[in-house]
């Protein structure tokens, strides 16, 4: 069976940076506080006429400069997002029509933080029967649109963009395995109540704040531990990988704190755990790909890779791949 190895990523991240110190002014936090118990010094705002759509046109523009490859060769575009333009229709689609992917279907992925390792891996599955040979697979967010700034447990941690890959057939380099799991007990623990079919939006909703984030920080924290490390820990033992044969881990970037308990919990040296949760934050599924395109230049072909992510509902797991150049 072909693999799917990435031969092109992308990312995007809006011009607007909010940062510790803009929070200052509007809620009773502080940039020590914020640094100190996340890691966050920095995310990005998209403008309000811009949203996941515009997000995922910019990223399909660079994937297909990159990697040479024309619109019509894409046959399907997936995009995992909690914060698609529209409840109905998916995101997906909007960016097959704006990129002018004529030949492609597209559908849209939610997991939340850990949409895009879900996205990767069905995708991934597209290619492994042979059928599909170009796959585009975003993850990004506009996650401040979501944001109750008079919250400052959550609001601080959030922020927008994201970044996606092409997705090719070959026989030796690409996705090899992955550990992908959920547990809907955490439904109530980090939602945005109001909105969806359950809980349609009125006043009474809208007065109550209920289209916000809202989460039990600790136990998301300490689930988020748990659920990335014990993954790796299981994917690595399926594929007899000890940490030395591992080039970089690609973890969720929720709280600097946690990726730390994860390094800390596999003994993985920080030098190979990518990291950029200082300027960006947490854009749910944005945050790995943005990672991918920002460390491309240090990957190198063959190098064995491990993402991992943990979020709303709550989804996580690990997914290991052979880097393909
Ligand atoms: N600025 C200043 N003080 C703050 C604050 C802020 N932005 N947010 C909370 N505090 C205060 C609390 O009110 C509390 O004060 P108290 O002791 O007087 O009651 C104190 O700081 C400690 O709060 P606590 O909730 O215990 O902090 P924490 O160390 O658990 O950090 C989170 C809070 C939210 C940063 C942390 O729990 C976390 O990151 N959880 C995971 C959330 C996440 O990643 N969600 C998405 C998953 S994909």
């Amino acid at each position: 069976m072909p693999k799917a190895k990435i031969t092109a990523v992308a990312g995007y991240v809006p011009e607007k940076i909010l940062s510790n110190s803009d929070l200052e002014k509007i809620m009773d936090t502080n940039d020590e506080w914020i640094r100190t118990r996340t890691g966050i010094v920095e995310r990005r705002v998209m403008a309000e006429d811009e949203a996941v759509s515009h997000m995922g046109e910019k990223v399909v523009a660079q994937i297909l400069e990159k990697s040479g490859t024309a619109p019509e060769e894409i046959e399907l575009l997936i995009c995992a997002t909690c914060t698609g333009d529209y409840i109905l229709p998916d995101t997906a689609n909007n960016i097959c029509y704006k990129s002018g992917l004529t030949k492609a279907f597209g559908f849209d992925i939610n997991a939340a933080c850990s949409g895009f390792v879900f996205a990767l891996y069905t995708a991934s599955q597209f290619i492994q029967t042979g059928r599909y040979k170009k796959i585009i697979v975003i993850g990004g967010e506009k996650m401040t649109s979501y944001m109750n700034y008079e919250d400052r447990t959550t609001s601080i941690l959030f922020g927008d963009g994201g970044g996606g890959v092409l997705l090719e057939p070959d026989e030796e380099y690409g996705v090899i395995d992955a550990i992908l799991k959920g547990d809907g007990y955490g439904c109530q623990l980090l939602k945005v109540e109001a909105g969806g079919s359950l809980y349609p939006m009125n006043q009474e909703r809208l007065d109550a704040k209920k289209n916000f984030v809202t989460q039990d920080g600790r136990q998301v924290f300490r689930r988020a531990v748990n659920g990335m490390s014990s993954t790796i820990k299981e994917v690595m033992e399926r594929n007899n990988l000890t940490a030395d044969e591992i080039s970089w881990v690609v973890p969720h970037q929720a709280n600097e704190r946690i990726i730390n308990a994860v390094g800390d919990a596999l003994d993985f040296p920080k030098e190979r755990i990518m990291l950029n949760i200082a300027k960006y934050g947490n854009t749910s599924a944005g945050t790995i790909p943005l990672c991918l395109w920002e460390y491309e230049d240090q990957l190198k072909k063959g190098d064995n890779v491990i993402l991992t992510a943990f979020g709303g509902g709550f989804t996580w797991g690990s997914l290991y791949l052979k880097w393909a150049y």
